[in-house]
């Protein structure tokens, strides 16, 4: 054989094999490419390295290295095409499934996150109140005694101040005044009144704490709703419409509201709220007319205007509506039981 004939074959094959792997689009494409062409049995290099051994003696040293340079060069776009078929396979795995668009495959379902159960129940309640007038207030969960106890008429020797009872935060032990988490949303009365003159109506809905035992009804933090009205001749006969409306649009039509004689320092008189609707009478919270001590600690002038308040558990409430058992769903973060509502 002519060595200018083996040249040739050789520049033919370097061409027509760095072309198909150049085209090879998938895996097979590729594998086929490399039989045909690098094949140890009867690949086309092969076949053309056999016409080495045809040539003239003279002619060996040069059609060798071309034949080398030749087969370096195939063997480089094999290589190439191997690591630009697997460098698409990894951008496909990560922005997609990882094959071709099946149409027939379901489709990704995505997520959409929620709102809390609790925070849903204090948006409706929110919005249940808002109809009745009432606007919303806001107060601090660190408290100090005067807010959480003394201007809610409940004397430095109270029972329910007692340090067992309440969460007193680290200032306390450092002589400076004594703060504590506030433990009912009361405060938030006080705060109000000492900003504003009356005609008051307001709601306040958040967080409060009491170190309780852990149980399926008891958790040391827990929100309530918190309602104030005082004007002139508020009376409890307003106190019992303004709940049996609350009542009847959170729960329904058919619930039924009562009344149990109670004590609180800072009403009075006081009373027990219960609800009723299927099977029995729940206790929700407490309530009463606005103690006039309470009135005249913030200035108002307890012979010119009457209030009345209330103060509701909202975890039973929301527990209540949807039949939850346990307090302790409510804050496990379990999104099983979360995204039921
Ligand atoms: N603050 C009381 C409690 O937490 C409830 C209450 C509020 C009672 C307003 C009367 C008036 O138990």
């Amino acid at each position: 054989m002519a060595l200018s004939q083996f040249l040739d074959a050789l520049n033919a094959l370097e061409s027509s094999a760095v072309r198909a792997f150049g085209a090879a689009a998938d895996e097979p494409a590729l594998e086929s490419a490399r039989v045909e062409f690098l094949g140890a049995k009867s690949g086309q290099l092969k076949s053309v390295q056999k016409g080495l051994g045809a040539l003239a003696s003279a002619d060996k040293p040069l059609a060798g290295k071309r034949f080398h340079e030749v087969k370096a060069a195939i063997e480089g776009a094999f290589q190439s095409a191997k690591d630009r078929l697997a460098s698409l396979a990894d951008e496909e795995a990560s922005t997609d499934d990882g094959g071709p668009l099946d149409p027939t495959l379901p489709g990704t379902p995505f997520t959409l996150g929620r709102l809390h159960p609790i925070t849903q129940t204090i948006e409706e309640l929110t919005e249940i109140m808002g109809r009745l007038g009432f606007s919303l207030a806001d107060g601090p969960e660190i408290e100090d005694e005067w807010h959480n106890f003394e201007a809610l008429n409940i004397p430095f020797d109270h029972p329910a101040r007692d340090p067992l009872d309440n969460f007193y935060v680290a200032a306390a032990t450092l002589g400076e005044k004594p703060l504590l988490l506030r433990s009912q949303t009361s405060t938030v009365q006080i705060r109000v009144m000492e900003a504003a003159k009356p005609p008051i109506r307001v709601i306040s809905l958040g967080r409060v704490y009491r170190p309780d035992e852990v149980d399926a009804t008891h958790y040391p933090m827990f929100h309530q709703v918190e309602g104030l009205w005082v004007d002139r001749r508020v009376t409890m006969a307003d106190l019992k419409s303004t709940l049996r409306l609350f009542a009847t649009s959170y729960l329904g039509r058919d619930v039924h509201i009562r009344f149990r004689p109670s004590f609180f320092p800072f009403t009075e008189p006081s009373v027990e709220v219960d609800f009723q609707w299927g099977d029995g009478w729940v206790e929700f919270g407490g309530a009463g007319m606005v103690d006039p001590a309470v009135l005249t600690a913030v200035g108002y002038d307890a012979e010119e205007v009457t209030g009345f308040a209330f103060g509701l558990g909202i975890e039973r409430l929301c527990m209540r509506r949807h039949q939850i058992t346990d307090i302790r769903e409510l804050f496990r973060n379990d999104v099983r039981f979360l995204r039921q509502f």
